[in-house]
């Protein structure tokens, strides 16, 4: 029996739309992330356990996994007979990757449990075309640090398809659902289809800066930079609240607040416990739709990724 758990993660970080992302772990050791187990079996089976179990499609041929298992089968060219048993602990659409987590752990463990016919390198490519069929386009800014863990910047050259850069070690991310859900295609679609000569040149400079900043340890310079000026001014039209949550964010001092990923999930880095414990008190109560449905984490970077537990 093989187990894996595949990290949330935050794609984007407002400065590298597409090809920024970090994999995450809440400071208080619980996990955030899906599970997936693989045991031996006579045919193939998929069970699905986990609190948002009844948001996965109905039909098991719809659901991520069975497609994860489906192209391994083709790729090696033999049908694989396992039982999977996927628990779907993130919320679907949020945001933090969730449909990431699935897509790695399930390859991860379906290629670990064969003795890795698959390298690495095949493994990221295969993540993230299947992610491209979930949100329309193949985008590896969740897959990447999700499966190799940091912050990974998405280079898409052959021998180098993500990079692992460094991060601040003191920076906590403070990570907020409000219950919604969004479909990453809906918040891709609604993206201009051009941008202007001073957008590009803008955003260029805040990433090249922002990945400077990173290697040179200059914390300060690197918040600075965490500017969205490719989704946030569009996709904010989506999300209830967002900006008043925003500006209270940064009222408090954090260094930086911005959506996750495709949202609705926010974001916000302090380096400071109480600000980060402030900070969740005002996701709370600006941000969710209700009190029941959604939840404030305080993490790190996750720099280990996806990984084999008991
Ligand atoms: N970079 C992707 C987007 C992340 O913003 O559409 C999706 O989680």
């Amino acid at each position: 029996m093989i187990k894996i758990y595949a990290p949330a993660s935050i794609g984007n970080l407002n400065v590298g739309f597409d090809v920024l992302g970090a994999a995450i772990s809440p400071i208080d050791g619980s996990l955030l992330g899906d599970c997936i187990t693989i045991q031996s079996s006579k045919k193939f089976e998929l069970k699905v356990l986990g609190s948002f179990k009844n948001d996965l499609p109905k039909n098991e041929l719809d659901n991520i996994v069975w497609k994860c298992w489906n192209y391994f089968c083709k790729k090696i060219n033999k049908k694989i007979n396992i039982k999977i048993t996927l628990e779907k602990n993130m919320p679907i659409g949020s945001g933090l990757g969730s449909s990431a987590c699935s897509i790695v752990a399930a390859l991860i463990a379906i290629n670990n449990f064969l003795k890795k016919p698959l390298q690495n390198s095949e493994l990221l490519i295969l993540m993230g075309k299947l992610e491209g069929i979930i949100s329309g386009e193949i985008h590896y800014d969740n897959v990447a640090p999700c499966y190799l863990g940091g912050l990974q910047l998405i280079i898409n050259q052959k021998k180098y398809l993500s990079e692992k850069i460094p991060n601040f070690t003191n920076w906590l991310w403070i990570v907020g659902w409000p219950g919604i859900k969004i479909s990453t295609s809906q918040a891709r679609n609604i993206l201009p289809k051009k941008y202007s000569k001073e957008t590009c040149i803008q955003h260029s400079k805040n990433l090249a800066g922002f990945i400077h900043a990173s290697y040179t340890k200059n914390s300060k310079l690197a918040s600075t930079l965490m500017q969205d000026l490719i989704a946030e001014p569009y996709r904010t039209c989506l999300l209830p609240n967002f900006i008043k949550t925003k500006k209270k964010i940064i009222e408090v001092g954090a260094l930086s607040c911005g959506i996750s990923g495709s949202g609705p999930s926010i974001f916000a880095i302090t380096k400071n416990t109480d600000m980060a414990v402030k900070i969740s008190e005002i996701i709370k109560n600006n941000y969710f739709k209700n009190k029941i449905d959604g939840f404030v984490k305080i993490c790190k970077i996750d720099t280990i990724g996806a990984r084999e537990i008991g």
